[in-house]
């Protein structure tokens, strides 16, 4: 695929790049996404029932099921090239650096080989109390792929306080966790360029880092089949997916150095 012009400049020009994802970065690993039409869980399950403390409330074995069926499908997807792109970006074509800033939950930007990745949203591999808020290491079983998922699944007990283990993602209406904002923010603030990928740029706080990173002086191009809530924040607009065109443009910057 041919990288667009603006896009390849403004790469080449960028010492320091920042890569913020959403759901889209892993839909060609097979992740669904949130609000894409039939595909998108949120298309399939109501959020509020699912994504909320209020949720956790009414049926915690209702919502563990859910995030144990997502934490165990993890183990069936692979890092797509567009994962990989970014991982071999500062090495193969000489940015100085080449930070992450997902608002996913898997783990696919690690397994790539991405050093030091700033998840927003939390992760589905980590799990806390969720009432003394103490990190659980416990064993969670993964469900085998072909097993059929389960309606409740009762979520293990904290071994401090008897607590109920909870999935250690960000939940609507709670706070993204600070350390993570912080950086992110910091990173945004000192990039050249903030390339933002699958993301439909609806959910805030992680919504306005664009917004920050233009306002700091980076150059902000969009990646991304569909416009987005965050076409207008950006300088150009790549329509394209992830898998296709991350790795042209590092392919391409390898070559014109
Ligand atoms: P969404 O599902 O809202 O948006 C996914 C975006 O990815 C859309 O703009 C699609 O057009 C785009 N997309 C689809 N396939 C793509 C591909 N192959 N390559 C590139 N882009 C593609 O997902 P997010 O914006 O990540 O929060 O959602 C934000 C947050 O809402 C999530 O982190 C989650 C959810 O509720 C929490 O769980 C707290």
């Amino acid at each position: 695929m041919e990288v667009p012009g603006p896009v390849l400049d403004a790469a080449r020009s960028a010492h320091r790049v920042v890569v913020v994802t959403g759901a889209g970065m892993s839909a060609e690993s097979g992740v669904p996404t949130f609000r894409d039409a039939q595909t998108g869980l949120w298309a399939r399950y109501a959020a509020e029932d699912l994504a909320t403390p209020e949720a956790w409330e009414r049926d915690p074995a209702f919502v563990w099921a859910w995030y144990f069926s997502r934490f165990g499908s993890l183990a069936a997807v692979e890092p797509n090239a567009g994962h990989r792109a970014v991982a071999t970006w500062a090495e193969v074509a000489g940015a100085e650096s080449v930070a992450v800033v997902t608002q996913n939950v898997d783990d696919l930007h690690e397994r790539a080989g991405s050093p030091d990745v700033v998840h927003l949203h939390g992760s589905l591999a980590s799990f806390r109390c969720s009432r003394c808020d103490t990190a659980y290491e416990g064993r969670v079983d993964v469900p085998d792929a072909g097993d059929a998922q389960p309606e409740r699944l009762d979520p293990p007990v904290c071994v401090e306080c008897g607590g109920l283990v909870r999935p250690g993602v960000v939940w609507f209406g709670e706070l993204l966790p600070l350390d993570a904002w912080e950086r992110a923010v910091a990173v945004v603030e000192s990039a050249d360029l903030v390339l933002v990928v699958g993301t439909s740029g609806l959910v805030h706080p992680a919504a306005g880092l664009p917004v920050i990173g233009r306002g700091a002086g980076a150059t902000v191009v969009e990646v991304n089949p569909r416009e987005t809530d965050t076409s207008d924040v950006a300088h150009h607009v790549w329509r394209a997916t992830a898998a296709v065109a991350l790795p042209a443009l590092v392919q391409a910057l390898a070559r014109t150095g």
